[in-house]
């Protein structure tokens, strides 16, 4: 197959992770034959540096001309007093919005060789920690109206929430459908007990819980479910959720399962052309050194083969890859606690050992 894959290189340490991402790309196109043609976009502090402008219009293009965009992470202490509209962040999200994403899958599975590496309890991990979190990524607080004012001689700042019920409607589907093909169990989070979105978002769910009534639905408390993601995760299998709890509990999430340097993630919309990435963010501090973990932007790379290109033979077999690499217990700076029978590496060294196995 032929497909074009914009990429994003992204700030701070995030280079780094894209580049290795391609050297696994390539590996792929090789082993099967495929032709992987990039295409490079610019959007976040790199793009504010060269254009003035976190994601120009020029940039948003390439990407939607793409079958599919790599990503690695944006922001960073150099962009960080700029005003809302110019900062590296608002790139990302004009970029999900451009492209109509508003479906933003987080897994959150444990590898058996970094259950170590958890904070929770052994007898909690053991019970097993395998869902997805399903983020609505275009609506909600970090679309609405955002304004800072004067009130009464002092400043008022004010950030609004819309949904409506389309935009509702449209990603519980995915969170049904992703329940269909898992354990059959989803749990919509909200705060229904005090915001109007959130009883929206009930309306909405128990309507189409009555198109699925296979799947077991329940609904929780967004600070409940906080405590219950470190508490007994095992319970949940798919949880929906809007934007800015999403955002929130996929962080927590990544967490209990060892690294968010582990943790990919994919958007869609209606079509098949995503935005593939890691959750974590670009890591200034550890920027230019080796030693970030491209794992995740690796992750992301094998999502994109799976859910855009239709190709799950080597989706299965970069993740296989990464999972025989931890067996060997190799071990980026994020992974290593000094355990018996690891081994710290680099960011290239990780790769290498992906590649080989591959
Ligand atoms: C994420 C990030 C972004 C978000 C930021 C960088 C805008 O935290 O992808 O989770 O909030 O969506
Ligand atoms: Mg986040």
């Amino acid at each position: 197959m032929n497909k074009t894959i914009a990429l994003i290189y992204g700030d701070c340490s995030s280079p780094e992770i894209v580049t290795q991402a391609v050297r696994v790309l390539d590996k792929i196109a090789e082993k099967y034959g495929h032709t992987f043609t990039y295409t490079r976009a610019y959007m976040g502090g790199e793009a504010i540096d060269k254009f003035g402008d976190p994601l120009p219009q020029s940039q948003l293009n390439i990407c939607l001309a793409s079958d599919s965009v790599l990503l690695g992470a944006v922001g960073g202490p150099k962009w960080e007093g700029m005003p809302g509209d110019k900062r590296p962040e608002k790139g990302l999200l004009r970029l999900r919005a451009g492209m109509g994403l508003y479906s933003n899958n987080r897994p959150a599975k444990i590898w058996p060789q970094l259950a170590d590496a958890s904070p929770l309890k052994p007898s909690i991990v053991e019970k097993g920690i395998d869902f997805i979190v399903v983020r609505e990524l275009i609506g909600g607080v970090y679309f609405g109206e955002h304004k800072t004012i004067e009130e009464n001689g002092e400043k008022k700042a004010i950030d609004t929430m819309p949904y409506s019920e389309h935009e509702i409607e449209r990603i519980g589907r995915i969170g049904f459908e992703t329940a269909m093909k898992r354990r059959k169990k989803l749990t919509c989070v909200d705060k229904a007990n005090v915001l109007d979105t959130s009883r929206l978002w009930r309306v909405v769910m128990h309507r189409l819980a009555a198109e699925y009534p296979e799947v077991e639905y329940g609904e929780m408390f967004v600070d409940n479910a906080a405590m219950q993601i470190c508490k007994n995760p095992s319970q949940f299998d798919v949880i929906v959720t809007e934007n800015m709890f999403g955002d929130i509990l996929s962080d927590e999430a990544s967490e209990i399962t060892g690294s968010i340097g582990m943790v990919p993630s994919s958007s869609l919309g209606a079509g098949t052309c995503g935005l593939y990435e890691p959750i974590h963010g670009s890591a200034p501090d550890i920027a230019g050194q080796d030693v970030v973990n491209p794992i995740a932007c690796i992750l992301s790379a094998a999502m994109m083969l799976r859910f855009s290109f239709g190709m799950s033979a080597e989706a299965d077999a970069i993740e296989a890859a990464v999972s025989a690499v931890l067996d060997d217990g190799l071990r980026t700076a994020d992974l290593y606690h000094g355990e018996p029978g690891t081994t710290k590496v680099g960011t290239a060294a990780v790769t290498d050992a992906i590649l080989a196995k591959l």
